[in-house]
């Protein structure tokens, strides 16, 4: 195999991880750009490695720790998060390496032997615990259902090295390796991206979680995350967008997400946009037919206002529809207002449906439902145009 070079991070931290050019879906999400599996090597009297690699990276790690020690001189590994992206490898890696000890979260030591058969116990480690390496310690802060329930970060005092396991991350290959070699748009974007597809159920939690640093001790001059670049330079630039992400701030952004039958939904999709305009908010139009929903999600974090159109295909809400509702549904977005809309021939469930979806997501809804048979007409798209007026000034009302 070519032989693979880590990069150093701080005094005794070694990035020793992977690069997925080539990885396009996450568990649903769209990762356009690939991803990094970040695993860590410090270099303490006890030389530890913090997470390993999903499972075909397993040579690229070990490749990587070897160009700075044989991995056989490893005492400990450290498994912060048990999602098979980061513990595919512990198997391959506990045989290559034969550690003294593997060490995980409480609900990480049971996680693991869940996924795996593993040749070794886990060491269960508790919230504040301190791994002692000689000259170096590790202490372990659980971050629970951030954003798993087994998660924890480990935090390396003297070196000031957070590794923050998902938090902070984004899938992005690059093979630059620090957040500061790296444009900025590209960091918020893909940043952005990924809290909205994979964090922003528990952006309450993961608040809080930052929130709890300081009383621990920790005060990181390095953010390590197990997903794309390490910040070591301005991390108020990472923490700034946490803090408006975690809080999901909203401006005046509307979005109309919609799929289409016959062009039916579309003029009424339209319609409605150009009311938004009117009244003065910033529109995006997305249909399904040419939006990923994890587009859509990442415009959902900062947009007020969530018109959705479905057309009725047999009794039911258009298939595409689902699919989009039912991942928007699961990432438990808050703080929005909106309306269901659509079109329909014989019976028009779709709206209804559409409706009881925004419901279960506590939207606010500003119109009980806006139905039209078959092909829209000029009363129809007024009626559309005012509901997207009327919308845009509510959504003013409320953020300003
Ligand atoms: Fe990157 Fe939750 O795994």
């Amino acid at each position: 195999m070519h032989p693979y070079r880590a990069t150093q991070i701080s005094e005794h931290v070694w990035w020793v991880g992977a690069v997925d050019w080539n990885m396009r879906d996450f568990h649903g999400y769209s990762t356009n750009r690939g991803t990094t599996y970040n695993a860590y090597l410090v270099m303490g009297e006890k030389i530890t490695l913090i997470d390993t690699v999903k499972a075909p990276f397993c040579g690229e790690m070990l490749s990587r720790v070897a160009s700075v020690v044989d991995p056989a001189e490893i005492s400990y590994i450290v498994s912060n998060h048990a999602e098979m992206d980061h513990s595919g490898s512990l198997a391959a890696a506990i045989d290559a390496v034969k550690p003294e000890k593997v060490f995980a979260s409480q609900l990480g030591a049971k996680a693991l032997v869940e996924h795996f058969s593993l040749p070794m116990p886990i060491t269960p480690v508790k919230d504040g615990e301190t791994l002692d390496l000689g000259n170096l310690k590790i202490t372990f802060a659980e971050t629970r259902m951030v954003h798993w329930p087994d998660s924890m970060v480990s935090w390396i005092p003297g070196d000031d090295v957070l590794i923050s396991q998902d938090g902070f991350g984004m899938h992005l290959a690059t093979s630059e390796r620090f957040a500061d070699e790296i444009d900025s748009s590209v960091l918020e974007f893909e940043g952005g991206r990924y809290f909205a597809n994979i964090l922003l159920p528990f952006a309450p939690l993961v608040a809080k979680v930052i929130g709890r640093l300081p009383a621990l001790g920790i005060a990181p001059k390095v953010i390590a995350p197990d997903h794309g670049p390490v910040w070591r330079q301005d991390l108020g630039r990472i923490l700034g967008w946490y803090a408006a992400w975690t809080l999901q701030q909203k401006r005046r952004k509307a979005l109309v997400v919609y799929d289409t039958m016959w062009h039916s939904t579309a003029l009424m999709a339209h319609a409605i946009a150009d009311g938004l305009e009117t009244g003065g908010v910033s529109v995006k139009l997305m249909s399904l037919k040419a939006n990923h929903r994890s587009d859509i999600l990442h415009e959902v974090l900062d947009a007020g206002a969530l018109l959705v159109g479905s057309p009725t295909l047999n009794n039911n809400i258009y298939p595409s529809l689902a699919d989009f509702l039912t991942y928007l549904k699961g990432l438990k977005p808050q703080h929005l207002i909106g309306a269901a809309f659509g079109s329909y021939g014989w019976s028009g469930e779709a709206v209804g449906q559409v409706k009881e979806y925004l419901e279960a997501m506590k939207v606010e809804l500003i119109h009980d439902g806006l139905r039209q048979k078959f092909v829209p007409d000029a009363k129809c798209l007024g009626e559309c145009a005012a509901l997207g007026k009327s919308t845009a000034e509510k959504l003013i009302a409320r953020v300003g």
